[in-house]
């Protein structure tokens, strides 16, 4: 495994992980000052392209906002979400993992679910391919509202087993997004790699949002999500400006003019 990563993993019990979201250059190179890990969510399709589902995200459309942000990463590890329907079997998963890598000079890559595609990944990480897990909410697997998970113990069991085989499966790190807070820390005590929370409480490793919502970008809500600023607001107020200094013919200026 590449120092990169084992710097992320020495960081359980010592500091906390830092993980963002971007689809773009300019996003990625200011995060990249901050952040130990940048994803290449496939967030995207709702954020960007306001698809009804993740699962209408494609191979290409994660190529190329990875393209933009690699342009922008260069000390961060950077990851990749595999689309929906791009690893239903290990070869296709391998061919299609190979692709991103070749195309994106990513790091690693990002897959949904725990003992269902535990063969898949294992076969990726034979195969050299760092992966990251996910756990919990599955947005490529479940439609509709954020809900906690693991409050019944039929479901807590099972996502505590599925850590623990994601693990021995060799992922470097697991994100839990929307899991109850003591089934958060549960799992972050028993395996030895890094979680990195989404909606799942203080306890974890580590934590990571969508950019565009803790920039307030996005105008949505939800209760996880703290917006750590109004970049609508600010947008909003420097383009009416330039719109009325166009109106009133005072932009351009000499300055501004050749
Ligand atoms: O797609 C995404 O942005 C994600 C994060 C929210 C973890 O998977």
């Amino acid at each position: 495994m590449k120092n990169k990563f084992k710097k992320i993993i020495k960081k359980k019990n010592k500091s906390k992980i830092v993980c963002l979201t971007a689809y773009s250059k300019n996003i990625a190179s200011i995060l990249d000052n901050h952040c130990d890990i940048i994803l290449v969510g496939d967030s995207l399709g709702s954020v960007l392209y306001n698809f009804n589902s993740i699962r209408s995200v494609t191979l290409n459309n994660m190529i190329e906002h990875s393209k933009s942000v690699r342009l922008g990463v260069q000390k961060s590890l950077m990851i990749v979400d595999m689309p929906y329907n791009t690893y239903r079997n290990s070869v296709e998963a391998l061919k299609n993992a190979k692709l991103i890598i070749k195309k994106t000079k990513c790091d690693g890559l990002k897959l949904e679910g725990g003992k269902k595609i535990n063969k898949i990944i294992k076969h990726l990480v034979e195969n050299k391919i760092p992966v990251m897990g996910h756990l919990g909410l599955l947005p490529q697997s479940e439609k509709g509202k954020f809900k906690a998970k693991g409050k019944k113990a039929t479901e807590r069991n099972k996502i505590l087993s599925d850590a623990k085989t994601l693990e021995s499966s060799g992922v470097f790190a697991i994100v839990l997004e929307c899991i109850e807070k003591s089934l958060a820390r549960e799992i972050t005590s028993l395996v030895k790699i890094p979680t990195i929370g989404i909606g799942s409480s203080i306890n974890c490793d580590g934590q990571v949002l969508v950019t565009d919502d803790l920039l307030g970008l996005n105008p949505i809500n939800l209760k996880f999500l703290k917006k750590y600023s109004n970049l609508r607001k600010v947008i909003n107020t420097a383009v009416l400006k330039f719109k009325k200094e166009v109106k009133k013919n005072k932009f351009p200026t000499k300055r501004y003019s050749y």
